[in-house]
């Protein structure tokens, strides 16, 4: 029977996770004593830690920004995916969690590439110059998602690409009305609406929206 589409149940799934690239030792360390050091765990899944690193690879990226650093765990799975004279800058507002990041950074075989930024994210944007960089991750506080997407714009190049996690919000992104579901749907609806942006969903972890800056 030919479907369009095909709901994913947790058997499809697990055998789907054996025909993708594998979480590695070091990520999977860095995931556990995250959790021991008392870091909320909700960094990206495996499936979109591979897709984001193929997803760079696709496009040659070189510059890379990360709008919330947390634990290091995309930055570092990013960062493979980028060639050794590539850049990650992973902006990040909370102070123990950057430290907890440039602690793993520093002893991981990506450190060259890598650079945590304390801050306002939305600041250190502003500081960056224009058609610069071909990719950005947001993956912060869901209320300023509306905010990066606009600093994003500028900042990408043309053919750039803008990644954003949790754009499923729990399952409830259609009709949920809390803050995380208004936030995302704002920010969903204001992608829409850019002229320069063309974008997709792709269902992995928590909702990964991918969108391409036009020309
Ligand atoms: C939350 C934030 C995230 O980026 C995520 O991946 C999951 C949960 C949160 O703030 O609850
Ligand atoms: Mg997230």
């Amino acid at each position: 029977m030919s479907k369009t589409s095909t709901p994913v149940d947790e058997r499809l799934f697990a055998y789907l996770a054996t025909k993708t690239i594998p979480e590695d030792d070091y990520l999977a360390g860095l995931r556990i004593a995250a959790a021991k050091a008392g870091l909320p765990e909700i960094h990206i899944a495996p499936e979109q830690a591979a897709y984001l690193q193929l997803q760079l690879r696709a496009i040659n990226a070189m510059n890379v920004v990360e709008v919330g650093t947390l634990g290091g765990y995309s930055a570092i799975a990013m960062a493979r995916g980028i060639p050794a004279a590539g850049r990650v800058v992973s902006l990040e507002l909370e102070r123990s969690h950057a430290e907890f990041a440039r602690e793993w950074v520093a002893k991981s075989d990506q450190a060259g590439k890598i650079e945590v930024r304390i801050g306002d994210a939305a600041k250190t944007m502003a500081d960056l110059p224009d058609d610069s960089i071909d990719a950005v991750f947001l993956d912060a506080n869901k209320s300023g998602y509306v905010t990066y997407m606009k600093h994003a714009l500028r900042l990408l190049r043309p053919g750039g690409i803008l990644l954003a996690d949790n754009v499923l919000a729990g399952g409830q992104v259609a009709d949920g009305d809390g803050e995380t579901e208004v936030a995302i749907r704002a920010f969903l609806d204001a992608a829409m609406a850019a002229p320069n942006l063309q974008s997709v969903i792709v269902p992995l972890g928590d909702g990964l929206f991918f969108g391409v800056k036009s020309d």
